[in-house]
């Protein structure tokens, strides 16, 4: 990208010309004046780095941590405004494609740009459906973890897993090849998560049935006994769908960074898909909707609801209001909008889960107290979202698995977006070093154990 360094005098006359979309930087260190160009509100960092003082400058960085103002990539599938709280995929605002679609259609206008027409759409269906065995083999890999594991552990290291099975997932260059591990993940998913579950409540495996819907498989893996037919109601296998859709993606969020990061390595698919769900784990981002059943279960009813607001305001940051709040959005999450709609539906089939009289009492008072407002602060996509599942009958602990079934087509959507990005590269933040500089070697007997352990 080409920068000019130009003379104070040069940077009055540009400024006198009205010349647009360039930020004139001054280097007060050495008086010298530099034009950057401005594209999409962006400056590049690259084009910092001919500011030096002199030639063995390094030149001049950019410090982001927790990249709060940093765009690490230019993308077309999912669009944000936070401060509106606006959310579309490939341009179709999330309303619309929760209300009109399957989650399927939604994982293909993903992965693919376009939503299908009838035939792609068959066709897709097809594919997913007939991928959603597992190797025998994994399953065994399953059975050995312990009777309590965490099922998003389990999820976890079963998608690490699967890597060895398909070891031609390497050719992440090959479309085809591609395409392949994106039917494999996107179908896999639900019967893994569906095993990791049961083998937490000691139940056996329910295989997937080609005969269903990819909600309706998935609920029937997780329920069906053998001794029983089942069939879920149709209102909570549309509820879960929708919930898939509002799931998908979410641009570049934690999971979605480290799915980037690891896939431009050029790793498979399965290990960059096993190390976004790593991050998907953690209770600051996709398990929050555990967290925020817990919350409300300490909570345990309404009177104790001031209480709690006051522990969190005190906490200063320290206790969380869970499902609160988000990098992004500083006003409503759209999602969560949908979902507390949703979950007054759910509830008429499945009976009113009191925990949501909680709910709506926190969002309540924290909607108009001065900590909240001040800091902006809205109920997220995982505030609602555990209640829905807790009245499907799925206990707290499998929550963040629900969540990595649909976000894998997000995730596999970003990843192929990367790998045919022509300005991506192995993913290599810098760092500024503030350690020891060069010192002499200290023998074991003569070291003063001053370290901090
Ligand atoms: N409860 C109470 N205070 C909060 C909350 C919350 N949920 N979230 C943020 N704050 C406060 C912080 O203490 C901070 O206050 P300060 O300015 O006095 O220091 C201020 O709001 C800004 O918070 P940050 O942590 O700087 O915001 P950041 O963008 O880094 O964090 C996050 C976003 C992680 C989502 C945060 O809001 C949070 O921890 N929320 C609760 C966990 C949660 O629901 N995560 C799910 C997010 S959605 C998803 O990932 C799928």
């Amino acid at each position: 990208m080409g920068t000019v360094e130009a003379t104070r005098n040069e940077q009055a006359a540009t400024a006198s010309e009205g010349k647009a979309d360039a930020l004139t930087i001054t280097d007060r260190r050495t008086g010298r004046v530099y034009e950057v160009p401005i594209t999409h509100g962006t400056i590049r960092a690259m084009d910092l780095r001919q500011i030096k003082t002199g030639p063995d400058d390094f030149g001049l960085m950019s410090y982001d941590p927790a990249f709060l103002n940093t765009a690490s990539t230019t993308s077309r599938i999912t669009y944000i405004d936070g401060d509106k709280g606006i959310l579309r995929y490939r341009g179709y605002p999330i309303e619309v494609l929760a209300e009109n679609c399957t989650y399927l259609e939604v994982a293909y206008l993903l992965i693919y740009g376009e939503l299908p027409t009838n035939k792609q759409y068959e066709q897709w269906v097809h594919d997913i459906t007939y991928h959603t065995m597992i190797h025998e083999s994994l399953k065994k890999v399953m059975d050995a973890f312990n009777y309590d594991a965490h099922p998003m552990g389990m999820l976890i290291s079963t998608v690490a897993a699967m890597s060895t099975f398909y070891p031609e997932a390497h050719q992440v260059h090959d479309r085809k090849m591609r395409e392949k591990q994106i039917h494999r993940l996107i179908a896999k998913m639900p019967t893994v998560a569906a095993f990791a579950y049961r083998h937490s409540v000691g139940m056996p495996y329910m295989y997937p049935s080609n005969a269903l819907s990819y909600s309706e498989n998935f609920l029937t893996m997780l329920f069906r006994t053998p001794a029983e037919k089942y069939k879920p109601n149709p209102a909570l296998v549309r509820a879960l769908d929708v919930l898939f859709i509002l799931h998908a993606d979410h641009e570049q969020n934690c999971g979605t960074h480290a799915m980037r990061g690891i896939g431009s390595a050029h790793t498979d698919p399965y290990s960059a898909v096993t190390g976004a769900a790593a991050a998907l784990y953690g209770p600051l981002h996709g398990g929050a909707n555990e967290e925020v059943l817990k919350m409300l279960q300490e909570i345990g009813s309404i009177s104790n609801v001031p209480a709690f607001i006051k522990e969190v305001k005190e906490g200063k940051g320290e206790k969380r209001l869970m499902g609160f709040g988000h990098r992004v959005y500083k006003n409503f999450d759209p999602r969560a909008k949908i979902i507390k709609r949703m979950a007054e539906e759910v509830f008429e089939v499945t009976g009113r889960n009191p925990l949501l009289d909680i709910a709506l009492e926190l969002e309540r008072i924290a909607l108009q107290d001065e900590y909240f407002v001040k800091r902006k602060l809205y109920p997220n996509v995982d505030f609602y979202s555990g209640l829905i599942y807790e009245a499907l009958g799925i206990p707290s602990g499998a929550f963040t698995v629900l969540f990595a079934i649909p976000r894998t087509s997000g995730w596999l959507a970003q990843w192929q977006e990367m790998l045919e990005d022509p300005e991506q590269k192995i993913a290599r933040p810098r760092q500024i070093y503030l350690g020891q500089g060069e010192r002499a070697f200290v023998p074991m007997e003569k070291r003063s154990g001053s370290s901090a352990r």
